[in-house]
């Protein structure tokens, strides 16, 4: 069946919908070329079609992009090559005819990767004000470039500096700052986008209509890959891009710019850059071959390999009910209450009024309570700031959240969640007025190291007590890890990973242990840097060799982040539970005894003064209280993050082993999106498949010799390493 329907009206405009049949949404699969060939020839050859207006058969959306899956299936270089030659013979099919019978396209709901690049091969484009709308090439972000035509038309259409912006990133804009760019021609109303359309397919195709394209003068909003070096340089040289002096200082500075923030781990923004690059300086016909040959390049490297398996485990998951009886439904939440108004607590809040759900807040006095409103409404006004929300949206969000310093409005919550101290007689004791006050509440614990079924100990009704472990900044971190304890009922999981979907997090469900999974994982990871560090290592040097491997901060600084303290009481829980293996080096508590507690003390690895420099400076007084002093000696920067890593590849194995996780799957995306493990590196199981088991293993004992029983490998690597096997399938 077709992907498109056309209709011509009286006024010889042809309205082409597409409406991929028995999709719920229109993506360019592997027939979109004959499709293509197919409909615009026949249009090109009716004789009563004037003008032609594009628009969407599915109700909220256009072209959301290409069909990943097609994607995934391509094997070889050369064939990706030719998807991305043929996807541009298709869209130049479009622009052709577009010469003759002017093609306006009517944009509602996204508009991505593929979606957009056939919306810029058409004459004109206009799109709904509606919130859903958004337009974008989002390629990079799996690993990839804009392969229809993205790299050399947008730039054509808003200049250099603001495709930059929209390639590099890969995020998406909304319809007010699309017309601002010049991305669209025009914004309407929903109700009258198809009219709208219809009459300026018309008044174009006579000719009465000619679409304005000023670019956007670069002083009128710098681009984002500009303001990094808005000095007097750049504001200068205000035709940056109308002279190839000023054109090969923007490419210069972008790529700077783009070095500074992927480390060179990510080569899809680089490419995409030199994709257009060489259309700007050598025009589009070499620019289309460069675009369709580093596409090629991408699709079959690891990278792009990751980060689509990454794309389709969260997919995965966001169908996942978190239990494996497909009978049990969640319970509605409609009311939430939250226990602590400190920062986890003011965050959950902030997010769960923000998915429109009412919350009730509780702390002990008016003064916490404050703070936490604060946070709140900061988060808020940032939002408006950066106009993602109107005042009266803001309003009407903060309007959901009510404090108080008792238990009264909290009768009828569906769900109570506690963050206050991390301590379990507080937590229990918690828990213990929560059954009397909430009687038919879920209780759930943001504890990020106990274990649920130790809280629950006192509790009349266990099977309703569960972790939800979000993670700091609540607001901006995407992993919600909900811990199932013994006795917690599946209708309970169902409803808490409902929850935790509604309000935005990409959920994954852990049994019960000290630590769970990601704490788990991370302490090992924390205690191999203390322990280079106590070895004689200096700060930066640990920080740098795991940012190079990919994470956003090393371990040194995560810590002063954390809390130096905080570290060392999850460091002293885990270590009952597990022994020797995780045990803390020796002298790391004088750290803490000296009030050094990190960024919130103003006293860590780094130095907190007001000086107010970015750049991050070792706090070298740190030292005297370590072994080894003011003289450091690193080992070279591979070893340091050999070592890390293996710690936490290892933990991650005896998780999986133990029935922590669920499956490998949840161990990938619980590190990526809960602790910042490199996604481009897949995971902690998806890197082990990539080095493979028995290499993994034969590491593991290379330092196991060295430093002792920490590094023995996890049985599991060892079955692996001797079966040959994987972590992951295929
Ligand atoms: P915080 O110290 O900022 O906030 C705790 C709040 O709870 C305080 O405002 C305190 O007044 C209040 N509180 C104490 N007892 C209370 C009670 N009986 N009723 C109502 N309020 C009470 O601490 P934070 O950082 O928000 O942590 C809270 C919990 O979240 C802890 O269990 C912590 O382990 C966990 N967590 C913290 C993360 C972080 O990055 N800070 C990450 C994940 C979990």
């Amino acid at each position: 069946m077709s992907a498109f329907r056309v209709e011509v009206g009286p006024d010889g405009v042809a309205l082409l919908l597409m409406d991929i049949p028995g999709e719920p949404v229109n993506t360019l699969r592997g027939s979109f070329q004959e499709d293509f060939e197919e409909v615009f020839g026949k249009i090109a050859e009716d004789p009563a079609v004037k003008a032609v207006v594009l628009a969407s058969g599915k109700p909220e959306s256009f072209v959301v992009g290409a069909d990943i899956e097609m994607l995934q299936r391509i094997q070889t270089q050369a064939e990706a090559t030719a998807l991305s030659r043929g996807a541009q013979a298709a869209m130049s099919r479009v622009e052709q005819l577009g010469k003759r019978k002017p093609i306006v396209a009517a944009l509602h709901g996204p508009a991505l990767g593929g979606g957009l690049e056939l919306a810029l091969a058409c004459n004109y484009r206009i799109a709904t004000d509606s919130p859903r709308t958004q337009l974008g090439l989002p390629e990079v972000q799996l690993g990839l470039l804009p392969a229809a035509g993205g790299t050399q038309r947008l730039p054509a259409l808003i200049g250099i500096a603001h495709s930059l912006d929209i390639i590099l990133a890969g995020k998406s804009v909304r319809p007010a700052k699309a017309r601002k760019l010049g991305l669209v021609d025009e914004v309407v109303p929903r109700a009258i986008l198809r009219d709208v359309a219809r009459r300026r397919a018309l008044e174009l195709a006579k000719g009465e209509l000619r679409p304005q394209r000023t670019k956007l003068d670069l002083k009128g909003g710098l681009p984002r890959i500009l303001r990094s070096m808005a000095d007097a340089e750049v504001l200068q040289t205000v035709a940056l891009e109308e002279n190839p002096v000023g054109r090969r200082i923007l490419f210069q500075q972008a790529r700077k710019a783009l070095q500074a923030k992927t480390h060179g781990h990510y080569p899809a923004p680089e490419k995409a850059l030199e994709a257009v690059r060489v259309g700007v300086e050598k025009g589009p016909e070499e620019g289309y071959r460069t675009e369709a040959s580093l596409f090629g390049e991408l699709l079959v490297g690891d990278v792009s390999r990751r980060l689509v398996e990454i794309f389709f485990a969260t997919q995965e998951l966001k169908k996942d009910s978190g239990v494996d009886d497909p009978s049990v439904k969640p319970r509605p939440v409609n009311k939430v209450a939250m226990l602590g108004a400190g920062l986890m607590g003011a965050g959950i809040a902030y997010v769960t009024a923000d998915a429109g759900i009412p919350v009730r807040l509780k702390d002990k006095d008016d003064a916490a309570l404050g703070r936490g409103l604060k946070q709140i409404a900061a988060i808020l006004e940032e939002r408006v700031k950066r106009r993602r929300l109107t005042r009266r949206e803001r309003d009407e969000k903060l309007a959901l959240v009510t404090v108080a310093t008792d238990y009264s409005g909290m009768k009828t919550a569906d769900v109570v969640i506690e963050a206050v101290f991390e301590d379990l007689k507080v937590k229990q004791a918690v828990l213990r007025e929560v059954e009397r006050e909430a009687p038919n509440a879920i209780f759930a614990s943001n504890t990020s190291s106990l274990p649920i079924g130790k809280i629950a100990e006192p509790a009349e009704r266990p099977d309703k007590v569960i972790g939800m472990h979000f993670f700091s900044p609540v607001n901006k971190m995407p992993l919600l890890e909900v811990v199932r304890a013994s006795k917690t009922s599946s209708e309970t999981v169902a409803t808490i990973v409902a929850l935790g979907k509604k309000i935005g997090k990409t959920v994954i469900v852990v049994n019960d242990g000290v630590g769970f999974y990601t704490s788990r994982i991370l302490l090992p990871y924390m205690n191999e840097a203390s322990h280079i560090l106590s070895e004689g290592a200096a700060v930066e040097d640990i920080d740098k060799a795991l940012v190079d491997f990919g994470f956003p901060v090393g371990p040194m600084q995560l810590m002063d982040e954390v809390g130096i303290d905080v570290g060392a009481k999850v460091a002293h829980i885990l270590e009952e539970a597990f022994g020797e293996r995780v045990k803390a080096p020796a002298g790391f508590e004088k750290l803490v005894e000296n009030g050094r507690l990190g960024r919130k003390a103003k006293k860590g690895f780094y130095l907190y003064g007001e000086s107010g420099s970015k750049e991050k400076v070792v706090d070298r007084t740190v030292y005297e209280l370590l072994p080894g002093g003011q003289r450091r000696h690193s080992p070279p920067q591979n070893e340091i993050a050999e070592r890390c890593v293996l710690q936490m590849v290892n933990e991650a194995a005896l998780c999986l082993a133990e029935g922590i996780l669920r499956s490998a799957r949840d161990g990938d995306i619980g590190a990526i999106f809960g602790l910042g493990w490199p996604p481009f590196r897949g995971g902690p199981f998806r890197y082990a498949d990539s080095l493979g088991a028995a290499q993994v293993v034969e590491k593991l004992r290379r330092w196991q010799d060295k430093f002792g029983a920490r590094f023995s490998p996890a049985p599991l690597l060892q079955d692996l390493a001797k079966s040959g096997g994987r972590f992951h399938k295929g």
